[in-house]
């Protein structure tokens, strides 16, 4: 296992030694192994729960859209992971709804002018063959539904700037429901909102992760050189300060 670039934080220094002290009190747990995976709830901060929520309420509005949901920059897979569940939740029987994930599993591969000063290369890697750890995983959620037999996630390893058209031409029946921006930065994002923008329906939602944050500048001008910034409402919720997202209408 090597190393990995840990995520940039704007939290204080007491919030940060208050969460090293929670995260000992987490591995330190006297929950049996056992009674583990129905408690996690227990180590779920706010700011957490909070993004699950926000996560399901996008799910939501989906479910009468056809076509796929893909997450651009996935990392650890969280999210990928709440999909699955949400699938299994609202839609069990809706196979057609695959879930793609696009990351380099190795960070981010270069930065453009258009990116500010606080991205580096390499941000927000993971551990070695993480995608193969996270592939059980997913397989595992897969296996606690209906119709488990059916593959319905795929995760797309390398620089998405060249792996998305690859996906869509290997794909060329793909229709898009639910898109998660979540890559940061400028070129990838460009790049897939143009390779998107004629793949998605009425109702699809488009959400980012980062537009109007001041240390990721790079994904707004993404979103307004492809779409414009005016011909759709900047949606929100009370729920998280940065997450947003577009209903193509
Ligand atoms: C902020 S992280 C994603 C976090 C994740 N969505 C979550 O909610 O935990 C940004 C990810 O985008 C990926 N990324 C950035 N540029 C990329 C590119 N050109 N191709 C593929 N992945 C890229 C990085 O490797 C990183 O994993």
């Amino acid at each position: 296992m090597t190393d990995f670039r840990v995520q940039k934080t704007h939290s204080n220094k007491m919030e940060l030694t208050q969460r090293e002290y929670f995260r000992e009190l987490m591995g330190n747990t006297p929950i049996p192994g056992s009674e583990i995976l129905d408690n996690l709830g227990l180590f779920l901060k706010r700011q957490t729960l909070s993004r699950i929520i926000f996560m399901n309420e996008l799910y939501k509005q989906i479910i009468d859209v056809h076509g796929v949901v893909m997450e651009f920059g996935v990392r650890w897979g969280q999210n990928l992971s709440l999909f699955h569940s949400f699938r299994g939740m609202y839609e069990p029987y809706n196979y057609n709804r695959k879930i793609i994930g696009f990351d380099t599993f190795t960070g981010f591969p270069e930065i453009h002018m258009n990116d500010g000063s606080e991205s580096n290369e390499g941000d927000y890697s993971v551990t070695d063959n993480y995608e193969q750890y996270l592939d059980s995983v997913l397989a595992y959620h897969e296996s606690e539904s209906p119709l488990s037999h059916i593959k319905k996630y795929e995760i797309v390893k390398g620089d998405a700037t060249e792996t998305i058209n690859q996906y869509l031409s290997a794909h060329p029946e793909t229709i898009i429901a639910f898109a998660y921006f979540d890559f940061d930065i400028y070129s990838p994002t460009k790049k897939c909102l143009e390779a998107i923008k004629e793949r998605v329906t009425k109702g699809s939602i488009i959400a980012f992760d980062e537009l109007n944050h001041p240390g990721f500048p790079g994904e707004t001008i993404a979103l307004m050189e492809v779409f414009g910034l005016t011909k759709y409402r900047i949606r929100r919720s009370p729920l998280t300060p940065f997450c947003s997202y577009i209903v193509i209408e």
